[in-house]
């Protein structure tokens, strides 16, 4: 592992439920050493946005979780940390394709998107004293090895499915840890102009009209303009009206029968 700290500590499991689940419940009774990662060679219940599950074949692909203290960052910036993270794995992808063949954005809040189709989803789990981040969980599923995606065939895919060939996922691990300490250097620093000019550049739909859906089914016409510091995103309406969204609050709407 080629890294200061992210990895050096590296917790190896067979068969987990939830890495993130596995990470609290560690943290309820030790102070693991910053930057340690648990990963999983199978995860039997893992964990996805918005409440869902995130499903991932046994030993195809990488399901990890990354242990850091955060206190120099204040709850309202918490969305750095998604951005950070978002940030590293589009390194990742960078790094492990062609990247003038292939298309690599960040979905926001923080999916990672080859050609359209997700790559690549992360969970971050964070807990606060004060105002301040004091334990961040940070999991995050990657799609390496998995061919066969059931009902999710046109919307998801991996590695392999992209370029042909198998490649192990340790090795995909030992770059997501070296970026991911690369960012998270950032961000502790305060380098928040950097990490919000490299977000912006690879946030998928900027800029272009598109139609969204609010909760309760509304659908809205509008272009993404900026992400703001606390995560929300900044839509331009028709009107000429900037309005901000929460993550419950609003959904892509893709149009339908792509494929
Ligand atoms: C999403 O819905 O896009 C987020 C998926 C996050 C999955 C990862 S896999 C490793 C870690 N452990 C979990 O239970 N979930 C995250």
């Amino acid at each position: 592992m080629d890294t200061l700290f992210v990895g050096q500590n590296l917790i190896q499991l067979s068969e987990v439920g939830s890495t993130n689940t596995y990470a609290i419940s560690l943290l309820q009774s030790t102070k693991p050493a910053e930057g340690t990662v648990i990963y999983a060679k199978k995860q039997t219940n893992g964990k996805g946005q918005r409440g869902n599950s995130w499903l991932s074949e046994p030993l195809m692909n990488l399901t990890v979780t990354a242990i850091f203290y955060p206190s120099f960052l204040q709850v309202n910036n918490h969305f750095y940390l998604s951005k950070i993270t978002a940030l590293a794995l589009h390194d990742v992808l960078s790094e492990a394709l062609n990247t003038s063949q292939h298309d690599i954005r960040i979905k926001w809040p923080n999916d990672i998107l080859v050609d359209k189709r997700k790559i690549a989803g992360v969970l971050i789990e964070n807990a606060f004293r004060s105002s301040a981040i004091v334990q961040s969980v940070i999991g995050i599923g990657l799609n390496v090895n998995q061919s066969d995606f059931g009902a999710l065939q046109h919307t998801a895919t991996s590695l392999y499915n992209i370029t042909g060939q198998f490649i192990d996922p340790k090795d995909l691990l030992a770059l997501l840890c070296k970026y991911l300490e690369k960012w998270y250097m950032q961000v502790r620093k305060g380098s928040y102009d950097r990490i919000n000019a490299n977000y912006l550049e690879h946030l998928y739909w900027r800029n272009e009209w598109k139609q969204f859906e609010q909760e309760g089914g509304k659908v809205l016409k509008g272009r993404i303009s900026n992400v703001a510091e606390n995560g929300q995103l900044i839509l331009e309406l028709e009107s000429g009206l900037m309005k901000g969204f929460e993550v419950k609050e609003i959904s892509f709407l893709h149009e339908m029968n792509r494929e």
